[in-house]
Formats: structure tokens, sequence, C-alpha cells
């Protein structure tokens, strides 16, 4: 599609270690940035709802970047797009976690009954409990150990990252009370990315 970046097609093996380093550092950064300004108390009036809201944010930026990484492939011809995928997976797991972190201790004090009701009664917590456990199942079988245990079934199994998208865009939807824009673009940015993989899989069938 761009041929004058077809010259990015492929990366040396250090120039690619050099990118994944760099990409690491930089995912490491909001992390960093909030927790200088929860040691600072520069998190505004509301330090849970900050601290909530940011770790949301960029477990599903990360979210959706992972799944980006193929579409860069498809629509550039890239081949190390692939080779950053479980990284952004993980990265958007371990903000997953600070974000369920942040609600169990700072939300919600440990208090377990009122947390199973939580995801019982309120839907967009329903719908952000899936995403974490897909996120997690994901996580724990990211492994070259575990790739190799699973064998044939991994494939399959790691297409859930669709359905933990889905849920973790619907938290995001169903959790605001009036001005959808921003759940809206994430939406927009799902729907694009999906429709490439489903454009891909019907051109290879
Ligand atoms: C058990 C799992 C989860 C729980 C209990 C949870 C809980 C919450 C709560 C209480 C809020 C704030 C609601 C408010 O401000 O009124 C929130 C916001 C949010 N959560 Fe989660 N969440 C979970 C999992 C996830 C996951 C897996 C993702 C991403 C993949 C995610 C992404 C977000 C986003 C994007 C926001 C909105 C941030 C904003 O308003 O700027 N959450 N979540």
């Amino acid at each position: 599609m761009f041929p004058h970046l077809s010259r990015f097609k492929t990366l040396s093996e250090s120039r690619l270690h050099l990118l994944k380093q760099v990409v690491f550092l930089s995912s490491c950064l909001p992390a960093l940035v909030l927790a200088t300004r929860t040691a600072f108390g520069t998190l505004g009036p509301d330090p849970v709802d900050t601290l909530t809201r940011n770790t949301g944010i960029w477990a599903l930026n990360f979210l959706l970047l992972t799944l980006g990484m193929a579409t860069l492939r498809k629509l550039l011809g890239w081949l190390w797009p692939l080779r950053m995928r479980r990284m952004l997976g993980l990265f958007s797991f371990f903000y997953a976690s600070l974000h369920l972190a942040t609600y169990v201790s700072f939300d919600h004090f440990f208090d377990v009954a009122g947390m199973l009701n939580d995801v019982i009664k309120r839907p967009f917590i329903t719908a952000g409990a899936f995403s974490f456990v897909v996120l997690g199942l994901l996580a724990a079988t990211s492994t070259k150990a575990m790739i190799r245990r699973i064998g044939a079934h991994w494939k399959p199994l790691h297409r859930l990252v669709y359905l933990g998208a889905i849920s973790g865009v619907l938290h995001y939807l169903w959790l605001v009370k009036r001005d959808i824009t921003e759940p809206g673009i994430y939406i927009i940015v799902l729907c694009g990315l999906l429709s490439s993989r489903l454009m891909k899989s019907r051109s290879r069938r």
C-alpha cells in the first residue's frame, strides 16, 4: 500500500531489540507519572478517581495498540509489529491490574462482598471484570513454555483478545452518564481494527 515505507518491512535483530527497549520504557512512563503524582499528592481533588481513570484508560490504550500491530502489518507490510504484541498485551494487563488494585484497595477497602455485589449488579463492572479475566488468561498463557504446552489450541485461545477488547470498551461506554464522545472514539477505533481483521480473513478464504 505504501511502497516508500517498504524499507521498514524488516528490522535487524539489534534494531528490533533497541525498538523493544524504547517501547518498554515508553510504556512504563504513564505508571511512573502516576506514581510521582501520588508521591507528591498532585492527583487532584479526587486521587482515587484520577488513579482509577488513568490506569483504566492506559489498559484500554495498550489493548487497542496490541490489536493495531496486526493491522499495521496488513496495511504497511511490516513484519516486526507482530513481535511487539506480547509486550504491549502484557502492558495492557499490567495497567488493568493497577486499575483493579486501585478499585479493590482505595475504592472498596478490600470489601469482597461489596465488590461481588458490584460485579453482579453493575453492568459496567461486570463487563470490566470479564475483560480483566480475559486479559489475565492471555497474560498467563503468553510465555514460550505455555505456547508450547497449549500447542494448536493457543491461537484460538488468544482470539479471546477480541472479546476482551469489546468488553473493555463496553465497560467504558456503560460507565459514562452523558457524554459518550471518548468511549465513542474507542468504539470507532475498535470497529476499524476488527473490520480489518474480517476483511483479511475473508480475502484469505
Ligand atoms: C474487575 C475489573 C474492573 C473493575 C472493577 C473496574 C472498575 C472501574 C471503575 C470503578 C471505573 C471508574 C468509574 C467512574 O469513574 O465512575 C472504571 C473506569 C474505567 N475502566 Fe475499569 N474496571 C475493571 C476492568 C477494566 C479493564 C480490564 C479495562 C480495560 C481493558 C478497564 C478500563 C476502564 C476505562 C477506560 C475506564 C474509564 C476511564 C475514564 O473515565 O477516563 N477497566 N473501571
